[in-house]
C-alpha cells in the first residue's frame, strides 16, 4: 500500500528510505510534497525524472527550524526578522546560499541563491525531525499539472510508483507557499501564496512585485512581461476560461460567493460565502473534480485580486494560459 498513515514506525521508515536516495511524499500545510534528501544529488536527479520537472527549474528546501535553516543559507536582519516572526509557515525565502552547507547543486540549479522554509504541518516537521536532512520537495504532481492536497491526489499522479505516501488528510492551506526573494537590496515577491503580501509588508515594509498581478515565471521567478507570456502550469485537462458567468456548452463551473449563474453542467463552489481562505483550501481538489472527460471545459467566476486571492487567481491564470 502506498498510502500509508503516518504512525512513528512508519516516519522512521520513511526517514530511513530518504537517507537511502528514495523519495516519499508527504503533506505540508499547502500541498502534498514529493521529498528527497536535498543534500544527495542522485536522489535529487531522481527526483526531478519521476516529476518530468526541467532541471533549471530549483526547488525548495524544507526544514525543522531556523537554527537549521541558518546553515544552509545567510539570514540578513530582514529575513531573521520575517522568519522568527512567521516560520513554521507557508512562506518560503530565497537567499544567499551557504555553499559549505552541503545543498545538492541540482537543488538550486546552480543559482547562488537557496529557496528555504519550515512548514506549518506536524507530519512534515515530523519527518524533517526524523530524517536530519533538510528535505527538497516540490509539489507532488507531475511537472505542470494541478498540485495535490490529499494523499489520493498524489496517489492518482504517480500511481503505484512511489514507494511511500504519508497520509495527513486534506491540506488546510491549499496553495503553494509565498515565494520572497531577501538575497538582493530590494524584497521581491517572486510567488503570491499562502501568506499574503499584506503580512509581509507589515513585518519588513514595500515588496515588489514587478508588476504583479502577477505572473512569476514558474522557472527562476523571473517576472514575465506580459500576461501573454504566461506559461502553462497547475493546469487540468480541460480548457480553463477565466472571470466568466455565461456558460458555454458542456461546461462546467467553478463559482465563488453566494450568487451561481444556472446552465453549467456541474457546479462547485469554492466558497459560497465569498471566504477567500476556504476558497484557497478548495482550489486544486475542485478543479481535479470538475476535469472530467463529460465536460467540454471549465470556467471560472471572478475572484477578488486581495490577501490569499493574489495567490488564487495567480495559479487560475496559470491553469488558463495557453498550452505549450
Ligand atoms: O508550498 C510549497 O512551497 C510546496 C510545498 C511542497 O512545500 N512546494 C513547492 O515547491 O511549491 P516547488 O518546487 O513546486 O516551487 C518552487 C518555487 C518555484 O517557483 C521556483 O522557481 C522557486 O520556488 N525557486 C526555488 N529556488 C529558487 C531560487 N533560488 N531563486 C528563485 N526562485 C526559486
Ligand atoms: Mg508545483
Amino acid at each position: 500500500m502506498a498510502i500509508l498513515t503516518p504512525t512513528p514506525a512508519v516516519i522512521a521508515e520513511a526517514a530511513r528510505h530518504l537517507l537511502a536516495g528514495g523519495l516519499v511524499a508527504f503533506p505540508t500545510e499547502t500541498v502534498y510534497g514529493l521529498g528527497a534528501d536535498a543534500t544527495n544529488s542522485r536522489a535529487v536527479a531522481n527526483l526531478y525524472e519521476v516529476k518530468g520537472r526541467p532541471s533549471f527549474n530549483p526547488l525548495i528546501v524544507h526544514v525543522a527550524d531556523l537554527a537549521t535553516a541558518e546553515r544552509y543559507a545567510l539570514f540578513d536582519r530582514r529575513a531573521r526578522y520575517l522568519a522568527s516572526r512567521l516560520w513554521p509557515a507557508p512562506l518560503t525565502l530565497v537567499l544567499k546560499r551557504r555553499a559549505e552547507g552541503g545543498i545538492s547543486d541540482l537543488v538550486t540549479a546552480g543559482l547562488d541563491s537557496v529557496a528555504i522554509r519550515v512548514p506549518d504541518h506536524p507530519v512534515a516537521l515530523q519527518l524533517l525531525a526524523a530524517v536530519g536532512r533538510p528535505l527538497a520537495a516540490p509539489s507532488a504532481n507531475r511537472s505542470g499539472r494541478v498540485s495535490p492536497t490529499t494523499a489520493e491526489h498524489v496517489e492518482d499522479e504517480f500511481g503505484r510508483s512511489l514507494a511511500m505516501i504519508l497520509d495527513g488528510g486534506r491540506c488546510p492551506v491549499g496553495v503553494e507557499s509565498t515565494v520572497l526573494d531577501l538575497s538582493g537590496e530590494e524584497p521581491v515577491l517572486l510567488r503570491p501564496g499562502g501568506i499574503t503580501r499584506e503580512i509581509i509588508e507589515a513585518s519588513i515594509g514595500p515588496v515588489a512585485t514587478h508588476g504583479v498581478p502577477l505572473a512569476s515565471a514558474p522557472n527562476l521567478g523571473v517576472p514575465l512581461a506580459s500576461p501573454g507570456m504566461l506559461s502553462s502550469h497547475y493546469a487540468p485537462r480541460l480548457p480553463v476560461r477565466l472571470g466568466c458567468d455565461d456558460p458555454r456548452p458542456g461546461e462546467a463551473l467553478l463559482a465563488f460567493g453566494p450568487h451561481e449563474p444556472g446552465g453549467f453542467v456541474a457546479v462547485m463552489n469554492l466558497s459560497r460565502s465569498g471566504d477567500l481562505t476556504e476558497a484557497a483550501a478548495n482550489l486544486f481538489a475542485y478543479l481535479r473534480a470538475l476535469d472530467q472527460p463529460e465536460h467540454s471545459g471549465i470556467a471560472v467566476m471572478p475572484i477578488p485580486e486581495s490577501g490569499l486571492g493574489l495567490a488564487i487567481n495567480d495559479r487560475l491564470r496559470r491553469a488558463a494560459a495557453p498550452r505549450g
